[in-house]
């Protein structure tokens, strides 16, 4: 049995699901961008067709210049407002004095402690008076995204997620930025392709599992980083809130 939600959207392509939402959740609806490949597609689908979504981004302090300079030509390009959400600087400055700016390499614990930091703790106060998070999620970055569904309720956040690109193929997105004309992140013409925070991400090799630059010195199995830690929740148990 699927969600009521997921009925009323299937049969939709992305930009018709996007205006739809965008009204059935109206003020109430925001899209998380890091500026990868996918996040563009949806900007470009916001954007370009002036649809109500507020998009915001988390910027960890510890970007890419790259992914700056995507920013910015994205502002460029559409004249269109993202919102940023910045770390706490008290708990940046707490962490980083006592440990120094790369205490995510020495353990997972202080790894998290800085993804909860830059990351998840602003993440909550973006998501606060969201109903619904859009996020460029797809069901072949790897293993554990499989399941991905079209909505899920994360508890974490509490609030419904929807992931548009969940079955869209990598090629397809970047298909679809080049036919539109989108700014991209230049480390993608450099064997990025997964990108987070610059000390965190490297380029991989032909064949890689498409995270394998993520946090590569750590196990597979330990690769979210709080934002997506129930990816794939059972479809038939998620729950929804305001429709
Ligand atoms: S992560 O959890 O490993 O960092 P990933 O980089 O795959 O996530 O990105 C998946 C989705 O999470 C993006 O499409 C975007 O919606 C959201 N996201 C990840 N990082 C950020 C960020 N720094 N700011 C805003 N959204 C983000
Ligand atoms: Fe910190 Fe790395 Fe997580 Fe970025 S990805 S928040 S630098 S641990």
């Amino acid at each position: 049995m699927q969600s009521e939600l997921t009925q009323q959207i299937e049969n939709k392509t992305t930009l018709e699901q996007l205006h739809f939402l965008a009204e059935k959740f109206a003020g109430r609806i925001a899209f998380s961008t890091s500026f990868g490949q996918e996040d563009q597609v949806i900007t470009d689908l916001i954007f370009r067709n002036n649809i109500p979504i507020k998009v915001f981004t988390l910027d960890t302090g510890r970007f890419f210049e790259e992914t700056y300079k995507v920013w910015n030509k994205t502002l460029e390009k559409y004249n269109k407002s993202i919102y940023v959400f910045f770390p706490d600087k008290d708990e940046v400055e707490n962490m980083v004095s006592k440990k120094g700016p790369y205490s995510f390499y020495e353990s997972i614990d202080n790894r998290k402690e800085c993804c909860n930091i830059r990351k998840v703790h602003p993440l909550t106060k973006a998501l606060k008076g969201i109903d619904l998070w859009i996020t460029g999620l797809r069901a072949e970055q790897s293993q554990a995204r499989t399941e991905l569904a079209f909505f899920s309720f994360d508890e974490s956040f509490n609030t419904t997620k929807f992931n548009p690109l969940k079955d869209w193929s990598l090629d397809k997105a970047v298909d679809y930025l080049k036919n539109h004309q989108v700014p991209y992140n230049t480390l993608h013409d450099k064997g990025f392709i997964s990108i987070g925070c610059s000390p965190c991400t490297r380029a991989i090799k032909k064949g890689d599992d498409i995270r394998a630059g993520r946090w590569w010195w750590e196990d597979k199995s330990k690769k979210e980083c709080g934002l997506h830690d129930t990816v794939a929740p059972d479809a038939q148990t998620i729950k929804v809130k305001k429709i």
